[in-house]
């Protein structure tokens, strides 16, 4: 048996939730139109006339950079018959016409006139660079949604940040089964082995908030499963998070740039700390005065529904699924943002965005590649038939969470769908 995890059973998932059309349209009606959802950066629509479209499901939004330099959310459905007003992204929009029979109204959503046929508005807020559309008309602000989140992450600076690509990958697998994955560290030590001589997959802190949650995973020593070696730590790092020395990511895990000599009464992680800092340093004045931890941890908040928040300093991943037109298919948009040193090019540029296969998410790290390989697996074993539950451990909390979470918005019931009752 697993010296470092006990086989106790935390709560029980009815494995019902990830594979069932019926409750694929629960949370279309229940879940999706009643929560604040992340659209797109304000990079993306960076000058008047630019927008961006938002499509989860059914449901579409554009955000729409107006000639006063207002940014605002409209339900992508002209108000004649329906149609969708605009496809994609794209810049120099005087008004949005609507392709269909010709409708036009302003950036601002006006028809003219009575006002009767206006576009329909979304709620839209903004914070540390991210915009969030809300499809209820009313209800708590964006601010009340992120609880705590923003506080914890205003060190980091997020709205420094550029993201430069978003990437969309389909995988054959329900929504949250993208969540559930980066919401543990259990399977680390299996599906990531690579990583366990450079941080520790066991002694992980989680915090659960209202709807949200966190884990901090420790860099810089190795897992408890393994013996200290620092050499081995050494080549997990580079291959790992070397782009955190300013190399790139996925330095060739064979030819690792030779260790450095280490001081005496210096240990290796104290040599990482200053790589690592001083590489900050070159990025930004915010991280002038950054600890250890801060340093060389990774931080990771998940945001109820579909927001993965993976933060080192300098760099942070932003992982969203969007269901796909099954309950078995998904989009997975990768948001990665890189803090630029001053004057850097690229700045603030606006993200291209583009569709990848599966296969092609290697370029994005081994890790990456190995979850996204795991996924389609784990949706095949749960929609054989007689597969009902899914125990959860404790050091999957934060999933059996989100369920909790998605209980309050859909009225339901783990007990009572398990008959437990
Ligand atoms: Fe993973």
């Amino acid at each position: 048996m697993d010296t470092v995890h006990s086989d106790e059973i935390l709560r029980r998932i009815p494995a019902a939730r990830y594979v069932d059309r019926a409750w694929q349209d629960r949370e279309a009606a229940h879940l999706w139109p009643q929560v604040w959802q992340f659209a797109c950066t304000v990079d993306c629509v960076p000058n008047p006339g630019d927008w961006w479209e938002y499509r989860l499901g059914a449901m579409s939004a554009i955000i729409v950079r107006g000639q006063d330099g207002a940014l605002r959310a409209f339900q992508n459905a002209c108000t004649h018959r329906a149609s969708p007003l605009l496809d994609g992204a794209g810049c120099g929009l005087n008004a949005i016409t609507c392709p269909f029979h010709g409708w036009t109204f302003d950036l601002a959503g006006r028809r003219g006139g009575s006002g009767k046929f206006d576009l329909k508005s979304l709620r839209l807020g903004v914070w540390a660079g991210m915009i969030f559309v809300d499809w209820r008309s009313e209800g708590e602000s964006l601010e009340e949604f992120l609880g705590v989140v923003p506080g914890e992450l205003a060190w980091v600076g997020m709205e420094q940040f550029t993201c430069r690509h978003v990437i969309t990958i389909p995988i054959a697998c329900n929504w949250k089964l993208v969540m559930d994955a980066f919401n543990e560290v259990y399977h680390i030590h299996t599906v990531h082995p690579q990583l366990l001589p450079a941080a520790d997959d066991v002694n992980v802190p989680i915090r659960l908030f209202d709807r949200h949650s966190y884990f901090e995973q420790t860099f810089g020593v190795p897992s408890p499963r393994l013996k200290h070696d620092d050499d081995a730590m050494w080549r997990a790092f580079i291959e790992n998070v070397g782009h955190r020395i300013g190399g790139t990511l996925a330095v060739d895990p064979s030819a690792p740039p030779p260790m450095p000599a280490i001081q005496q009464g210096d240990t290796l992680k104290d040599v990482l700390t200053r790589l690592v800092g001083d590489h900050l340093r070159t990025l930004s004045p915010i991280y002038a005065d950054l600890d250890q931890r801060h340093i060389l941890n990774d931080f990771h908040y998940y945001v109820f529904p579909n927001l993965i928040f993976n933060i080192f300093a300098g760099w942070i991943g932003i992982n969203r699924a969007r269901p796909g037109d099954t309950p078995d298919t998904c989009y997975f948009d990768l948001w990665s943002f890189d803090l630029l040193p001053p004057g850097h090019a690229a700045m603030h540029v606006k993200p291209v965005a583009s569709t990848i296969t599966p296969e092609a998410a290697a370029a994005f790290g081994r890790v990456m590649m190995q979850d996204v390989e795991l996924l389609p697996r784990l949706q095949r074993g749960m929609s054989q038939p007689g597969v009902e539950v899914l125990n959860l451990t404790p050091s999957e909390i934060r999933i059996g969470h989100m369920h909790q979470t998605l209980d309050r918005y859909l009225g339901s019931s783990v007990a009572a769908e398990l008959g437990e009752d």
